[in-house]
């Protein structure tokens, strides 16, 4: 099992990339802000919180959740920027979810990153902490590995019938494609995915 806090201690940190989510500021500036809501935005798994200080310099209320509490340390560390928060926390635990409510989840290289065997219970989060109408907005890493090259996680690879699949019993897909906008060696190996909650 990864642990999460030494690779942040350790600096063994492949997926920092010092930005937010090249496909996030994409999303951004094409998609109608009503996607969302006018609740808080949830950022499981924010790592360093790039994504939640690019959503929150929107004007977006945004809380920032990670296992690791030195990634949350680092976050905090940034100047605010607007209504960010930050919290440690695990987000496959239902006792954190416990009288949380979000009008809307932004999803960045988490899923990717938890034991695939959990991936059900990821979704089940996701659709117990979004209000009904409220949406995950996911950008899913799908090939983290080169063709032939064998893969041991995480991150874990993925594909769109299995994120559709998982995610169907609460959410239904509103729309989704291959951002044109990528850190340097994604390109073309991540889908941003919009899924609604029933
Ligand atoms: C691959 S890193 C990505 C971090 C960040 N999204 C980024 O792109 O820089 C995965 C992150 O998910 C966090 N994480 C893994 N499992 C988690 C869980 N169950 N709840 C909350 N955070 C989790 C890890 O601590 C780590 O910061």
């Amino acid at each position: 099992m990864t642990d999460w806090n030494e690779r942040y201690r350790k600096g063994e940190t492949p997926w920092e990339k010092g930005a937010p989510a090249p496909p996030l500021l994409e999303l951004l500036g094409k998609v109608d802000a009503e996607i969302w809501g006018d609740g808080s935005v949830l950022v499981p798994g924010c790592g360093t919180g790039h994504d939640v200080r690019a959503l929150a310099a929107k004007g977006f209320p945004v809380l920032g959740l990670d296992l690791a509490e030195e990634a949350i340390c680092r976050a905090c560390s940034h100047p605010e920027v607007g209504g960010e928060s930050y919290e440690v926390g695990d987000f496959l635990d239902a006792g954190w979810r416990v009288g949380k409510r979000f009008s809307a989840i932004f999803e960045h290289t988490c899923f990717c990153a938890i034991d695939p065997a959990r991936r059900a219970d990821y979704a089940q989060a996701c659709a117990e902490l979004i209000m009904p109408g409220g949406c995950l907005v996911g950008v899913f890493f799908l090939t983290p590995y080169d063709p032939g090259e064998e893969w041991t996680g995480p991150p874990f690879p993925s594909e769109m019938e299995e994120l559709d699949s998982v995610f169907s019993p609460w959410f239904e897909r509103e729309t989704a494609w291959v951002p044109q906008a990528a850190y340097p060696g994604r390109e073309g190996r991540e889908w941003l995915a919009v899924y609604r909650r029933r």
